[in-house]
């Protein structure tokens, strides 16, 4: 091994940097919390190159005095806090004074201010490990910053860079969680000269409303709850709102927008009862708390917090959802919540109305017909096929649908019980996971194809990852810088609601990369895609609709589990029944 020595400044500078400006967005977040800090009212930002060729961000806060231009980008170096104390208690976003520093050491920086009272501004460039002396610059007020060429001196971390439209999209989500952090700020963002947003001042509801979307705001319970020190505020969205993505999921502590486990948990827990699992609640929550019960310094980026009391933390944010959620249900079925989540509950299915339950009110079985590109016998009834089991027939033949979730049959042995969900999500995943096996997932062109509403970050995905999309059986084209257009979902899932489909897969890709999601993430992937086409509870579904989920199980190859691992169907003999009822045979 080589002899240890100090590394040189500059090089201990880009390491220390890779960890505050991890990417465009990230230093573009660090130059917005500046201008807040400094009081702004209104902040301009200008990208080009997705943010990799140039972040400008031009403020009208107080400005930087000429003398203290080189300190502001010196490392180490910040107006904010003095001691430990003042950590303590930090209330600015900013606070260990090496932002600036770290973009100055893996980028050109150029930095213009000018105080009030300054006859003119002035300005201060800087590069790598090269600083210039101050000069006289022009500029009506306060303070712009911009930072261009990032990583042009570090290759390794350039090339890790992502396409020029997913960075933009990254800076976008910057941009909109700091804007919702502070409505009373007017904001703008220019992307390539083109102006992407533009914001003005306003009240909260307004600003929510601008960026989350209006659906957001009509589909959400507002809250508003304080106890011992904590103050929660915001909305929450109703569950038959959820998403498939959490694109739509804001947490913010004492003003700063944070990714926190803690919090994730405690609101995935008050949606518990009433949200499928793989569906996300938006919400828009802020919560206050005193500084010194929670540290921002945690990690370099300070998205991370942790928190003195973690539990009363939780407890607090949990009840307050959870009140506010339950208040929802008991005050009557908003509307446009769909019944399996309405009605989750035993009681709540044991208050249906006996013919409710009847078989034949179902939807047309036009519906299994087409999942499973089978005709069902269309004079099938209970009666007539139930009275042959036969060993043709392992999984037996409906009897009825009990609770709306499961289907009850008879076979030779007595009764099976089958979990229609499960068996479904089944037989659909051993489908497309054949399909990919043998590299030929059939697609199902849309007669309509479908345009919703996307994030950048999505339609960024859907255009890097064309290719593996159709591998996989998904013809997704972005239809404009907002929106995404399916033409074609794979063949077996031709029923699933094309947009939450194709928003897990991307969120899937987006979180994982095409090749680990083609490689180690597959069965994931495939498990995701067929949770969203397999038959949801409370579809009630015709004897000859159960009788062919039943032979599409006993043609699928480990049906009796589905892919969480749990049974798809249970055999009660009547053996077992006799026992039940003491019946001595
Ligand atoms: N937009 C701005 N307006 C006024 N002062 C600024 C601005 N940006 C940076 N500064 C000054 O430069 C200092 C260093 O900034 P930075 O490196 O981001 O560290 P920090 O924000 O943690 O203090 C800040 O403490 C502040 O005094
Ligand atoms: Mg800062």
């Amino acid at each position: 091994m080589a002899a240890i020595r100090v590394l040189p400044a500059p090089l201990v500078s880009q390491i220390a940097a890779g960890e505050v400006v991890e990417r465009p967005a990230s230093a573009l977040k660090e130059l917005i919390e500046n201008s807040l800090d400094a009081g702004a009212r209104e902040i301009a930002v200008h990208l080009a190159g997705g943010g990799a060729k140039s972040i400008k961000v031009a403020d009208d806060g107080g400005g930087i005095a000429r003398d203290e231009l080189p300190l502001a980008i010196a490392p180490h170096a910040t107006s904010k806090i003095a001691s430990l104390d003042d950590l303590e208690r930090v209330e600015s976003l900013g606070f260990r004074g090496e932002a600036l520093a770290s973009m100055a050491a893996v980028s050109r920086l150029t930095l213009v201010s000018r105080r009030p009272d300054d006859k003119h501004a002035w300005t201060i460039t800087a590069s790598g490990d090269e600083i210039s002396p101050p000069a006289p610059a022009a500029l009506a007020g306060g303070t712009s910053v911009e930072v261009r060429d990032l990583y042009f001196n570090t290759p390794a971390r350039r090339r890790f860079l992502k396409s020029e439209a997913t960075e933009f999209a990254h800076c976008d989500g910057v941009v909109k969680r700091l804007a919702l952090s502070r409505p009373d700020v007017a904001f703008s963002l220019q992307h390539n000269g083109r102006e992407c947003l533009s914001l003005r001042a306003q009240p909260p509801g307004e600003r929510v409303r601008t960026l989350v979307g209006g659906d957001f705001e009509a589909a959400a319970l507002p809250i508003d709850d304080t106890a011992a020190g904590l103050r929660l505020r915001g909305a929450i969205g109703l569950p038959a709102h959820a998403r498939s993505g959490r694109d739509a999921q804001y947490f913010f502590v004492n003003g700063r927008f944070v990714r926190d486990k803690l919090a994730a948990h405690a609101i995935r827990q008050a949606y518990q009862d009433v949200l499928h699992h793989d569906r996300h609640p938006a919400f828009v929550l802020f919560l206050d708390i005193d500084p010194r019960q929670v540290d921002v310094n945690v990690h370099p980026a300070k998205t991370e917090v942790r928190f003195r009391d973690s539990r009363a933390v939780h407890q607090f944010i949990f009840h307050a959802l959870h009140r506010a959620l339950g208040l929802s249900v008991a005050g009557g079925t908003p509307a446009g919540m769909p019944e399996a989540i309405a009605a989750p509950s035993f009681a709540a299915h044991a208050a249906f109305e006996p013919r409710n339950m009847r078989l034949g009110l179902a939807e047309p079985s036009a519906f299994y017909e087409k999942l499973f590109g089978r005709a069902v016998p269309a004079t099938g009834n209970a009666d007539d096929v139930a009275a042959a089991p036969g060993a043709d027939a392992p999984l037996g033949y409906a009897l009825a649908q009990l609770s709306g979730i499961y289907i009850l049959a008879q076979n030779e042995h007595g009764l099976i019980i089958v979990d229609m969900h499960a068996a479904h999500e089944r037989t659909t995943y051993e489908k497309l996971k054949g399909a990919l096996d043998r590299q030929e997932i059939p697609m199902q062109p849309l007669l309509v194809p479908v345009v919703f509403t996307a994030s950048a970050l999505d339609v960024a995905t859907a255009e890097e990852n064309r290719e593996t999309l159709r591998q996989i059986g998904f013809d997704v084209a972005p239809g404009s810088p907002t929106s995404l257009t399916v033409r074609a979902v794979p063949a077996a899932l031709a029923d699933a609601d094309a947009r939450e489909l194709t928003s897990g897969v991307l969120q899937e890709l987006r979180q994982y990369g095409a090749s680990r999601v083609l490689t180690e993430r597959r069965n994931e992937l495939l498990s995701t895609m067929a949770c969203h086409a397999a038959v949801r509870a409370n579809r009630r579904l015709t004897v000859p609709e159960m009788n062919a989920l039943l032979r599409e199980m006993e043609a699928t190859e480990r049906s009796g589990q589905c892919n969480h691992g749990r049974p798809t169907w249970h055999q009660i003999s009547i053996a077992e029944l006799d026992r039940l009822f003491m019946r001595g045979r």
